[in-house]
């Protein structure tokens, strides 16, 4: 198993450019399996989760081609399977979402109930009830869940109980080719759901109101082929503008969309970060300060996205005064906290572990560090930056899960990082 090595110490300055959005890309490479023709889509980020959800689809027969540039070709038509084992959706949460495209287009799935990052519970409750409206039919035994449908799936209402983005997406791709009209209500307004409804639509689908909480989906017979890039991935230029603002850097990262990350943006000027933009361009400069402590509340987009809670207590960790941060969207999210504090930082949990209260220190020292999750990985990392001294990051196939080439993009910016194999 690799780890990452950093040395601390090192400001970062310099630019980059965003990888595509992981989180529209598997939820496409799963709708791929609507169309009755091939479908090409590009911008995608090379990423281990990536390569789970093409197994996946592989493992059905479907037929992938990968060219040099991740342009990915997906021919659903050659399927021979209808059932996603438990191997290959334990490790990804989204691998979940085929099961309404296979059995809008062909009558069955048979899905391992997913696993995924190691943040609660996650339950996919509102996926089930979701699918039973358009008349799915859902059994559950041995961890699998089957459903069937009597001919087409037909429109239904949806009203989801809370925000999911997941459970928004799923219905939205499963409707697409039900017969009839689908509203869902209460719907999650994230970026990545506007962009797949407009992959959708490009396939032939007739979806309306993706980014609000009602959208509409008008079922057609067929989908047909398209292309499609996906949009800048808003979590990874979050991390860099925040790993850059810890340090008191300065980084320019191209390929991004800022109207994506307003509230981020917002939060990191009030860091005390001089931040211009332009429609694809973002730049950070801190002049070489210390930041300022930021509180936040973690909600559905629009708001503070979960996704850079993790990076934004390393900043504060080393922030002057005082910041409170409270998580609402994720139970248990906080595991960053326990090996920030080996590393030297200062922070309380507090209400049922819901809030950090994050006492900024000057430095932190660095340290051994390990998480279990994707993001509070990758904010250890941040946290090796800022630290004096060395800081070894295990388990870094959360990382690989969701950052491309994390350290050749650090090492651009300056940073003393490298991959190391486990002893
Ligand atoms: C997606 C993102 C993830 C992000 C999250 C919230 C992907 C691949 N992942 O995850 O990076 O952190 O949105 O922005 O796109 N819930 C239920 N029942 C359900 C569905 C969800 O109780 O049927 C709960 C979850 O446990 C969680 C909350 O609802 O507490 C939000 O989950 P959801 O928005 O569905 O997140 P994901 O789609 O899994």
């Amino acid at each position: 198993m690799d780890r990452l090595l950093i040395g601390g110490g090192v400001v970062l300055k310099g630019e980059l450019r965003a990888s595509g959005a992981k989180n529209s890309a598997l939820k496409m490479l799963a709708a791929a399996l609507l169309a009755d023709e091939p479908v090409v889509i590009s911008n995608v980020p090379h990423l281990r989760d990536i390569t789970t959800m093409i197994e996946l689809l592989a493992s059905l027969g479907v037929e992938v081609v990968v060219d040099e540039k991740m342009n990915i070709e997906i021919h659903a038509n050659t399927i021979k399977s209808f059932r996603a084992p438990y191997d290959l959706v334990k490790t990804m949460r989204a691998s979940f979402n085929v099961l309404g495209p296979l059995l809008a287009h062909y009558g069955q799935a048979e899905v391992s109930l997913p696993g995924g990052c190691a943040i609660g519970p996650r339950p996919v409750d509102q996926h089930l009830r979701g699918l039973e409206a358009l008349g799915a039919k859902i059994e559950m035994s041995d961890g699998y869940v089957r459903a069937t449908s009597n001919g087409r799936l037909k429109g239904g209402h949806v009203y989801f109980d809370f925000s999911t983005v997941g459970g928004t997406e799923h219905i939205m791709m499963t409707a697409a080719l039900a017969e009839g009209v689908t509203v869902m209500e209460n719907c999650a307004r994230e970026p990545e759901i506007v962009d797949l409804a407009e992959f959708l639509n490009k396939m032939g689908g007739q979806i309306e109101g993706a980014g609000t909480d009602t959208i509409t989906i008008h079922g057609v017979d067929s989908l047909k082929g398209c292309s499609h890039r996906v949009i800048a991935d808003r979590v990874e230029t979050g991390t860099y503008l925040i790993a850059a603002a810890a340090t008191g850097g300065c980084v320019k990262v191209r390929n991004a969309n800022p109207e994506h990350l307003e509230v981020v943006i917002s939060k990191l000027r009030e860091a005390g970060a001089n931040i211009t933009q332009t429609d694809d361009v973002i730049e950070l400069d801190m002049a070489g300060k210390r930041p300022q402590s930021v509180s936040l509340v973690t909600a559905p987009y629009p708001a503070f996205p979960t996704d850079l809670q993790a990076q934004i207590i390393a900043m504060n960790a080393v922030a002057e005064g005082t910041s409170t941060i409270r998580e609402t969207i994720f139970e248990n999210r906080f595991m960053h906290v326990h090996e920030m504090n080996r590393m030297g930082a200062n922070i309380r949990l507090e209400g049922k572990n819901t809030t950090a209260i994050v006492k900024g220190v000057r430095r932190l020292t660095g340290a051994p560090v390990m998480a279990n999750d994707l993001r509070a990985s990758v904010s250890l990392v941040i946290a090796g930056l800022v630290a004096d001294g060395d800081t070894i990051v295990d388990r870094i196939y959360h990382i690989d899960r969701g950052y491309e080439q994390i350290e050749e993009k650090l090492q651009n910016l300056g940073a003393n990082i490298r991959r190391i194999a486990s002893e």
